[in-house]
């Protein structure tokens, strides 16, 4: 999936069944083995169109421009989407990327250097930053906070490592009501999938094993999130101005279905054309959600939540 699809895809939660440490362990050991294949899986993209999608993240979440942060922190760095795009994009002067996964960020180490750009790469649980008080600028993230057990202590430690003044934003987080209506078109391409491999004359994907990453695939997301939820929680590690915003309806029943259908074929056998539908198809109805849908509908009926907050100068 192209990497403006991919923001809206994941996966549906699960009762947390494991404890605290196990999903952590989990986690580490699900994106240690992701990192290989993730940039071509969700279609990363550290073009144009990357730093395009991370920069209108940004100004969305914030509900303004972003103006210049000399020292961000990323948690959940993963491979580097959000750090590189915005060190790209000039709106970040030096960044710290974290993640639990040494995996991803061996990736986002390689990426940096392939881009020419200066990163820091530090291992770490969002739960325990090895950083010092005050440390940074911004605080930020894309799809990891549905990832973490603890999420008071976590948001408790963002809020240390900023500076007074400093500014957290967070995007890409499931919406526990868009999650629930997104199972429709899944639902729905799962049952169309035979016919939609006949008509593209795909055969059906070669069957997963059930070790691996497949195994791991239903214990690492362990949160959906109501809007409320994320303001309480900000609110509580003592963080001002919370503003919670949702993004994509259309674009994410588009991807959704599309993703589901190609799920169940061999990928080589895909057609080219098929893809390049489904990634101007989703772009286009991710136009769509902005302009039309997401200034005037609640934001728990999206698929993503972000967040964005203050650190108050006098705490
Ligand atoms: C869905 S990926 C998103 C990666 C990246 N932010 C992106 O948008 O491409 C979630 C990332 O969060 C990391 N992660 C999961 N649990 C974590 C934790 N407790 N602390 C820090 N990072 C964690 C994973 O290793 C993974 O790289």
């Amino acid at each position: 999936m192209a990497r403006a699809r991919r923001a809206s895809i994941w996966c549906c939660p699960v009762p947390p069944a494991l404890n605290a440490e196990q999903i952590r362990d989990a986690n580490t050991r699900y994106h240690d083995v992701a990192a290989h294949h993730y940039d071509s899986k969700w279609g990363i993209d550290f073009g144009e169109l990357g730093l395009s999608q991370v920069t209108a993240k940004l100004r969305k979440a914030l509900g303004r421009e972003p103006g210049h942060f000399p020292r961000a922190l990323e948690i959940g760095s993963g491979t580097g989407y959000f750090s590189l795009n915005l060190l790209r994009a000039g709106l970040i002067g030096e960044a710290s990327c974290s993640d639990i996964s040494p995996g991803m960020l061996e990736t986002l180490a390689a990426n940096a250097r392939e881009l020419g750009l200066n990163v820091d790469t530090q291992a770490a649980d969002a739960e325990a930053l090895p950083f010092a008080d005050a440390s940074f600028d911004l605080v930020l993230g894309h799809a990891v906070l549905h990832h973490i057990p603890d999420l008071q202590r976590a948001f408790t430690e963002f809020h240390r490592v900023l500076a007074p003044g400093g500014t957290v934003v967070f995007a890409g987080e499931p919406s526990r009501y868009g999650d629930k209506l997104a199972g429709v078109p899944k639902r729905a391409a799962t049952l169309l999938a035979p016919l939609w491999r006949r008509a593209i004359g795909a055969s059906a994907a070669p069957r997963e094993g059930s070790g691996g990453e497949a195994a791991l695939e239903g214990v690492v997301d362990v949160h959906a999130f109501a809007p409320g939820e994320l303001v309480r929680m900000a609110r509580g590690a003592g963080f001002a101005d919370v503003r919670v915003s949702g993004e994509e309806l259309l674009a994410n029943w588009f991807g959704w279905t599309n993703r589901t259908l190609e799920a169940t074929a061999d990928p080589d056998e895909v057609p080219w054309a098929w893809r390049l539908y489904a990634y101007r198809g989703y772009l286009l109805l991710q136009d769509l959600d902005r302009r039309l849908l997401e200034s005037r509908l609640p934001p728990a009926l999206f698929y993503n939540l972000m967040l964005a907050a203050h650190k108050p100068v006098q705490t």
